[in-house]
């Protein structure tokens, strides 16, 4: 059979992501949902990895982890010569999360396995499930961490020595969780990559439609900056006196909306998620102020344009007030990332033969997806969320029907890129 498809149990999948979206749950009093709070290598984290392990070894897939923690369940195909295709995702999540972001290209990685063991299928090339570390950088700071240095962007030892904001070094929270695995860190290339995963926006939804076959992933910008003033008494100190930190935080933000408004950068997004003054209290102006930037751009030659001119901003309000001072920190970085024209028409016929026409989109998120793609012809599936797409937030979410029709397809797509000579 030269394009066998293949359907999942959407109930089987449905259960998994319910039950691993228990762990690490916690009741969101903003929207009086039930959220998702399971931060890389926290102990919530490392009961969703335990729990992951457990349906990889119930599905009769090898385990093994990496030096990152990186997560690979395999299951042998008939030429022990072929490289695998690999498929996958994260389990960590923002402190914020609903149960797809990442769990859904997992769980259907595993779903596929079970499938595929349920019908006694046998692929010519093995199949790996592949379960990445600190993809969400919202806790050590660099997003696309564990993928990173399985394909050779970042090393072991940068990795290793990123802190949380309690000073807890990535390599120490991996021996004290006990996912600093033994298997080389640095993966060898696969076949090909295919990553499952919700859109995480509104344009499937606009489209009327379920699945997306994703065309690359936009650039991302991270930085930290902290802006240095000068304490002093809210009630006695005139303003041409002060240095407040917090006020040159605020003129950033707005600055930074003004920069998109303004579309001299093509279609930036720009956003400040982490800001906090120091000390902090309701009667001395603030002596320093702490914030990150995240830029997203589909063009690095806006994006590189956006952060020039964002640097400029920085030296011009750093000249404003004396004794105003700043310093940035480079979190994270990448540019756009296309993904492979052959495995897009892989998925692509893969959803017709499903009776899904799917639309082609660039990715507004980051994802390993990204990564791997340095290493071997990659694409991704999307499915489409409810609610706008809404994501990082508990009202995630994508209907089981959605859910299960991405993972029909994905079990088509490494189907029959496994038969691929
Ligand atoms: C990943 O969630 C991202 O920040 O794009
Ligand atoms: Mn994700
Ligand atoms: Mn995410």
């Amino acid at each position: 059979m030269t394009n066998p498809t293949i359907t999942i149990d959407g109930d089987r999948l449905w259960r998994s992501l319910m039950d691993l979206a228990e762990i690490g749950a916690y009741d969101d009093e903003r929207t009086g949902l039930r959220g998702v709070n399971r931060l890389a290598l926290t102990d919530a984290d490392a009961a969703g990895r335990r729990q992951v392990i457990a349906w990889m070894e119930q599905a009769g897939l090898a385990v093994r982890v990496d030096r990152m923690g990186n997560i690979y369940g395999r299951r042998e195909g008939t030429d022990p010569t072929a490289a695998p295709v690999l498929t996958g995702s994260h389990i960590d999540s923002v402190a914020t999360a609903g149960a797809f972001d990442g769990c859904l290209g997992v769980l259907g990685g595993i779903e596929v396995v079970r499938t595929l063991n349920d019908r006694g299928i046998t692929t010519r090339r093995p199949i790996e499930v592949g379960v990445f570390t600190e993809e969400e950088g919202v806790r050590f700071g660099t997003d696309m961490l564990g993928s990173a240095v399985a394909a050779g962007r970042l090393t072991l030892e940068y990795a290793h020595g990123l802190t949380d904001r309690d000073g807890r070094t990535l390599g120490g929270e991996l021996a004290r969780t006990g996912f600093d695995g033994l298997a080389d860190v640095r993966l060898a290339p696969p076949y090909a990559y295919v990553e499952c995963h919700i859109e995480q926006g509104p344009v499937l939804a606009e489209n009327g439609v379920e699945l997306g076959v994703v065309t690359g992933v936009q650039g991302i910008s991270w930085q930290e900056i902290t802006i240095h003033g000068r304490a002093a008494h809210a009630g006695t100190t005139p303003t041409h006196l002060r240095a407040d930190a917090g006020l040159a935080a605020a003129q950033l933000i707005v600055h930074l909306r003004a920069m998109v408004d303004s579309g001299a950068y093509g279609d930036l997004r720009a956003t400040v998620g982490h800001l906090v003054v120091h000390p902090d209290l309701t009667n001395i102006v603030p002596a320093r102020a702490e914030l990150t930037v995240d830029l997203r751009n589909p063009d690095d030659a806006q994006m590189a344009r956006a952060e020039e001119a964002l640097a400029a901003f920085l030296r011009g309000l750093e000249e404003s007030r004396p004794g105003l001072s700043l310093t940035t920190r480079r979190m994270a970085k990448t540019g756009y990332v296309p993904f492979d024209e052959g495995v897009q028409k892989v998925i692509a016929q893969a959803a017709d033969d499903h009776g899904l026409a799917p639309v082609s989109l660039l990715s507004g998120a980051g994802h390993d997806a990204q990564e791997i793609a340095a290493l071997c012809p990659t694409a991704m599936i999307f499915v489409r969320g409810e609610y706008d797409g809404i994501s990082h937030n508990p009202r995630e979410y994508s209907t089981p029907e959605a859910c299960a029709h991405g993972v029909d397809v994905l079990a088509t797509t490494l189907l029959r890129l496994t038969d691929q000579d």
